[in-house]
């Protein structure tokens, strides 16, 4: 038996029984998985840690899969906490980790949440399973649903980098790429998805496809000796990244594995794609919406972010705090985090870093804090950003000569 109680709704608290539905039907508040949690407390030890595989289903407790045979067994999480010695160096601080998500199966952290509601999907036999997506969830979705033998519908924005329209396909999706942003293709996969049933991750398998994102925080706990940071910097897309980890907090604490210090919150969206972080800044705390995304981070290019709100009362109450670095400040992060850690990070995990630079700079952040950051992805799908940072190099001769001129000749001493 599983240990989930309920889901509930994160606005009133009305308590449903756990199937296939997003929203509450007093408040239309989004839900959330509910956990018995005093079993969980029994259940959930250290110890008992110690001896569990090392993918994301060693939380199988705060995870709402029931049947072990539904779980599709792409092996996500459990990926590096990288202390980042060259970066406190160069930065200035005492301590920095790099949750290294950019080595998950399909090279994003989508494979968490991906996970899961694929996994309900089988629970529930239904035909076939999607997504909307800017770019790695559709990757996500396409290479799961292929281990599950199910079909797979991914919508994305026909304008999406090339790589990210390829993958899904590669791993035999059927992709549609809808003419317009992010937000017209999720209208329509909403459309799509309901009136033929399929399970759409991130839309009708939403409060499920959550609860997958929550590992990324219980894994850093656990890699921090059972610790957790002073500062977690998360990149902002719908929000939902940061209210998971958020609930993963919350878990932890409800079942006595932390204790009562806080952990602020910061989040982090390209300053062309910024609606949560101006929600942020704004004095109702409401995203404010963007028509149309204009950044190189086209992972994070959301314009009416559907977890935005709750993500602006997060940040707020552990007193975290939002911002928007410049295009240009993300990549001049990604280059960094390469150059001092050889993590290669696509602009959506880049913004993290180049969030931490300015909160240094402007004293949000102080140097003595511990500061997490989340890393959600690889920077090999978002190639096109580098190649006018790196202009190709005429060729060198194969000459003992032409390399030492090359080289700039052999120093002396
Ligand atoms: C690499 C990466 N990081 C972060 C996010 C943001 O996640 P969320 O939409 O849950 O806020 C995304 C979303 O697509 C992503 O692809
Ligand atoms: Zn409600």
């Amino acid at each position: 038996m599983g240990y989930v109680r309920s889901l509930r709704c994160r606005e009133c608290g009305a308590e449903y029984a756990p199937l296939r539905i997003t929203v509450c039907e007093r408040c239309f508040g989004p839900l959330e998985v509910a956990y018995e949690l005093e079993a969980v407390r029994e259940a959930f030890t250290r110890e008992g840690l110690a001896h569990r595989p090392r993918t994301l289903w060693r939380y199988r407790e705060l995870l709402p899969v029931v049947e072990d045979g539904a779980r599709v067994d792409m092996q996500p999480g459990y990926t590096p906490l990288r202390r980042a010695g060259n970066l406190e160096e160069v930065l200035g601080l005492r301590e920095v980790w790099v949750k290294d998500d950019t080595v998950n199966p399909t090279y994003s952290f989508k494979d968490r949440p991906v996970a899961v509601a694929v996994a309900k999907a089988r629970e529930w036999d239904l035909e076939a399973v999607g997504c909307a997506s800017t770019g790695n969830l559709a990757g996500a979705t396409a290479a799961a649903a292929a281990k599950a033998k199910l079909p797979c519908y991914v919508f994305v924005p026909a304008s999406l980098e090339e790589t990210k329209l390829l993958l899904p396909r590669l791993y035999g999706a059927t992709v549609v790429p809808v003419d317009g942003t992010y937000d017209d293709a999720n209208r329509v996969a909403l459309l799509a998805a309901d009136r033929r049933g399929w399970g759409f991750v991130n839309i009708n398998l939403r409060p499920y496809y959550a609860e997958g994102s929550k590992t990324l925080l219980f894994e850093t706990w656990e890699q921090l000796g059972f610790d957790l940071p002073d500062v977690l910097v998360t990149p902002l897309g719908s929000g939902l990244l940061l209210t998971s980890v958020d609930k993963a907090i919350r878990e932890l604490k409800d079942i006595g594995q932390v204790d009562g210090r806080a952990t602020r919150i910061v989040g982090t969206q390209p300053e062309g794609c910024a609606p949560i972080v101006r929600g942020f800044e704004s004095k109702d705390g409401r995203p404010v919406p963007v028509k149309r995304p204009d950044t190189i981070a086209e992972s994070l290019a959301i314009g009416d972010p559907a977890s935005g709100h709750e993500a602006i009362q997060i940040m707020r109450r552990t007193g975290g705090f939002a911002d928007a670095p410049s295009d240009a400040e993300i990549v001049e992060a990604q280059k960094l985090l390469a150059r001092t850690e050889g993590v290669f990070a696509e602009p959506a995990g880049g913004v993290t870093l180049a969030a931490l630079r300015r909160a240094l700079a402007d004293g949000r952040i102080d140097p003595s804090e511990r500061v997490v950051l989340l890393v959600t992805g690889n920077g090999l799908k978002a190639m096109h950003v580098m190649h006018s940072e790196f202009p190709k190099i005429p060729p060198v001769a194969p000459s003992p000569a032409a390399v030492d001129a090359f080289l700039g000749g052999i120093p002396h001493g």
